[in-house]
């Protein structure tokens, strides 16, 4: 079997949603669930929060669909609420929170024919300009639907832009711009992702929407996960699988970009870019093995890439090693890689196999 899988630590999981949870006092919080858990598996994350989470939250229909078909009571949020009219009667159906993004959503919802009405979360775009009403539209909303016959709650929820970065101006407008709605009678708001659950107690408002410290990463750049709270989740792990003697001046990899400035002892890891581990990491960035970092060298191949063992002479072919995990954050490797750990979690790809443990 090809030495490489993803192992993702589901007691963690549990820990970092109870972490969301104290640091917010008495709010709800929607589990951000998306893009199949963050890569980690939705099957497994939403069984793990079963009994803890009070709701989870999605990017569409059918993602909503698999959560409902291991959740039967959830609540479960569609961030982006409806791509098409049809999808109306089946959210209801599926008992699903819809949001409210737009004109054409909110005539499409008040035009639906419903089994039963929907929870509506009407999106104010406070200023990430990429959904939502302006104000003066969201009250128009407000005052239409609220009495609606598809409407059963109806809710205010927006979305920070740069909540990751402390004291940036746009998130105090945000801020502001949304507590100036709350002169209209909603039943229920939320503002708040990870970023402004750790940092922003303003921002809590009724329901929270942590996504990545879930998984243990950490949403600032500035601040590590371990530093917020954060239990580590998924730990990446390959193995050296040859090593090499390569004499100074000889180089290593697709386009020879890295030439060896000494004679050094090269290992080849089972891990590419089809894996998800990015193709774009620079040689130096770190990667674990027997417990020590060893750069990688050169460019990396879609199944392996090349890591510089001269100082680790005692590697062997068959050691374990750690692309990302409790050694070495999965936000040190997207730093180096001049990315987010958003995106390399997300990116693992359907190949490696998932295992899990339950503490
Ligand atoms: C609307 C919305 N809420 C919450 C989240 C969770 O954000 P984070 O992963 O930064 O906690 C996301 C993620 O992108 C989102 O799009």
């Amino acid at each position: 079997m090809r030495p490489l899988v993803a192992t993702i630590d589901l007691t963690a999981i549990r820990d970092n949603y109870a972490l969301a949870k104290r640091c917010a006092p008495g709010r709800q919080a929607f589990a951000v669930v998306k893009a199949n858990a963050y890569g980690h598996g939705v099957r497994e994350v939403v069984t793990a929060l079963h009994d803890e989470a009070d709701g989870f939250a999605v990017a569409s229909l059918e993602e909503a669909a698999a959560v409902r078909a291991l959740h039967a009571e959830a609540r479960i949020l569609l961030l982006e609420g409806c791509f098409e009219a049809a999808e109306y009667p089946l959210a209801a159906q599926m008992k699903l929170d819809v949001v409210v993004q737009g004109e054409q959503q909110a005539q499409q919802l008040v035009s639906a024919a419903l089994a039963q009405p929907l929870n509506v979360w009407l999106k104010f775009d406070s200023g990430m300009h990429r959904l939502g009403f302006e104000a003066p539209a969201l009250r128009d909303w407000h005052a239409r639907l609220a009495g609606a016959q598809q409407v059963a709650e109806l809710n205010l929820i927006s979305h920070f832009a740069c909540a990751d970065e402390q004291g940036h101006s746009l998130t105090e407008a945000q801020l502001e711009g949304f507590l100036d709605l709350l002169d209209l009678d909603f039943d229920q708001r939320t503002l708040a992702n990870s970023a402004a659950i750790l940092m922003i107690p303003a921002a809590h408002m009724d329901w929270v929407r942590p996504g990545i410290m879930l998984y243990g990463a950490s949403p600032f750049a500035d601040r590590s996960a371990a530093d917020l709270g954060l239990k580590p989740v998924m730990r990446l792990n390959a193995a050296l699988i040859a090593i090499r003697d390569v004499a100074a001046g000889e180089s290593v990899g697709y386009g020879a970009t890295w030439v060896a400035e000494r004679d050094a002892r090269i290992g080849t890891v089972s891990c590419g870019y089809a894996d998800g581990y990015p193709r774009h990491a620079p040689s130096g960035t770190p990667v674990v093995i027997n417990g020590q970092r060893v750069p990688l060298v050169g460019r990396v191949s879609m199944d392996m890439l090349a890591v510089d063992l001269t100082n680790l002479p005692d590697a062997r072919v068959g050691d374990a090693v750690e692309l990302w995990g409790e050694q070495l954050p999965v936000d040190e490797v997207a730093q180096a890689a001049g990315t987010i750990g958003y995106e390399l979690l997300t990116q693992v790809t359907a190949r490696v196999p998932r295992r899990y443990y339950n503490g």
